[in-house]
């Protein structure tokens, strides 16, 4: 269905180009816009070069050794060991980090959760039968882009995730932009799932739906699967929630039957971006979270989600955010303004 659909949508664009293709040139801007472009054009613009006063400069070697510890220490099993050491020493106290797929974390113990806790998957290697969950565990990683500059990394990296959920490895590319303190702690990290993630979200989903239709004996459809895999990941995240948020602090569901309700028929199940907004992906997320500090993490998997899986803000806020604050990053103060 989503095919026939995706299909429908690019034969409509195709019509529209050659429709507009019989207006002149000068008309291809949407009038009431064109003065502001020119406004924009003409607009002074000034180099304002990066603040990076106690900062330190590494040796090229350094910084990519640096980039390899940390990529070794994500890699399973470390990333359990790093996870139980609560707050990793490979992270800065203050680290501020992003990830465009999730959210923006703030400092050494939520990040040690959230890059090592997380994808060690320890909620679904436990004993909870009921555990699920469609994260992968990195296994493997391959640097495939490095450049580095004073304190500063930027890297493509491939890695090997094994997914439990469909019995399969699939390889990710991830691009970050790494920031080192004079300690060789990162101290802000940003991190982007390229173009492939969705593909990756596609091909999980399709792996899931094939394997289901041979369990099953009959074709389950997408949409199926998706209700399938709903049900399953609100089964243990409600498992989760009424086994570590109990009391009246912590309590998010009246009982487990108002949980399944509540993450099957109120909540959407989530697109491939939407792992820190208000879906039931970005509670999978966080059900890995939960039993490590129970006050911090219930909210995100209550009806609130807890600031973390909610639907703030807008695309063009979270695109147009200046985040990183510990001091200039790669852009704004190190770009063109004005
Ligand atoms: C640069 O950063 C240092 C340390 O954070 C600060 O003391 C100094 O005032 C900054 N300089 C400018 C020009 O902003
Ligand atoms: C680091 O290198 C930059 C660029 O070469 C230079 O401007 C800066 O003074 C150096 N900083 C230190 C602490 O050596
Ligand atoms: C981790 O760091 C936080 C903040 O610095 C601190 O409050 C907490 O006690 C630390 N936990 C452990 C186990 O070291
Ligand atoms: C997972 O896949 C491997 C082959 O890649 C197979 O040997 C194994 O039996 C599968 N496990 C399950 C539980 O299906
Ligand atoms: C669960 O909570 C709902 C909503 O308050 C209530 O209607 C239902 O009876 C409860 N179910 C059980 C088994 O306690
Ligand atoms: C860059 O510097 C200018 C002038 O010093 C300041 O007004 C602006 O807020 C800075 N931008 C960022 C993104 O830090």
């Amino acid at each position: 269905m989503k095919v026939i659909v995706i299909v429908v949508g690019a034969l409509a664009c195709s019509m529209s180009v050659l429709a507009s293709s019989q207006y002149q040139q000068a008309s291809r801007f949407v009038p009431h816009l064109a003065p502001r472009f020119a406004e924009h054009q003409a607009s002074h613009k000034a180099l304002v070069t990066r603040n990076d006063s106690g900062e330190k400069n590494f040796t090229h070697n350094e910084i990519f050794n640096l980039q390899k510890k940390f990529l070794d220490n994500f890699i399973a099993p470390n990333n359990a060991i790093q996870a139980k050491s609560i707050n990793s020493s490979l992270l800065a106290d203050d680290v501020q980090g992003r990830v465009d797929i999730t959210r923006t974390f703030d400092g050494r113990e939520l990040n040690t959760e959230y890059l090592f806790g997380l994808f060690a998957n320890l909620v679904t290697s436990g004993t909870d039968p009921d555990a699920f969950s469609l994260l992968g565990i990195p296994t493997a990683y391959e640097i495939t882009h490095f450049a580095a500059s004073q304190n500063i990394a930027s890297a493509s990296t491939r890695f090997q995730f094994f997914f439990q959920a469909i019995n399969a490895t699939i390889p990710l590319q991830i691009q970050t932009w790494n920031v080192f303190n004079p300690a060789g702690e990162i101290s802000m990290y940003d991190a982007t799932f390229t173009g492939w993630w969705q593909w990756a979200v596609d091909l999980l989903l399709q792996t899931a739906s094939q394997k289901l239709s041979v369990a099953e004996g009959k074709t389950v459809s997408l949409p199926e699967t998706e209700t399938y895999l709903q049900g399953k990941l609100a089964t243990s995240i409600c498992s989760t929630a009424q086994k570590y948020c109990v009391g009246p602090q912590l309590q998010q569901y009246q009982n487990a039957s108002q949980c399944f309700n509540y993450l099957t028929t109120q909540t959407r199940f989530g697109e491939a971006y939407e792992l820190g907004r208000n879906t039931v992906l970005c509670r999978m997320v966080h059900q890995n979270m939960v039993p490590i500090r129970p006050a911090v993490h219930c909210p995100h998997i209550g009806p609130s989600g807890g600031g973390y899986c909610v639907d703030t803000p807008s695309y063009a806020d979270t695109v147009d955010a200046n985040y990183f604050s510990n001091y200039k990053f790669a852009y704004g103060n190190g770009s063109l303004t004005g």
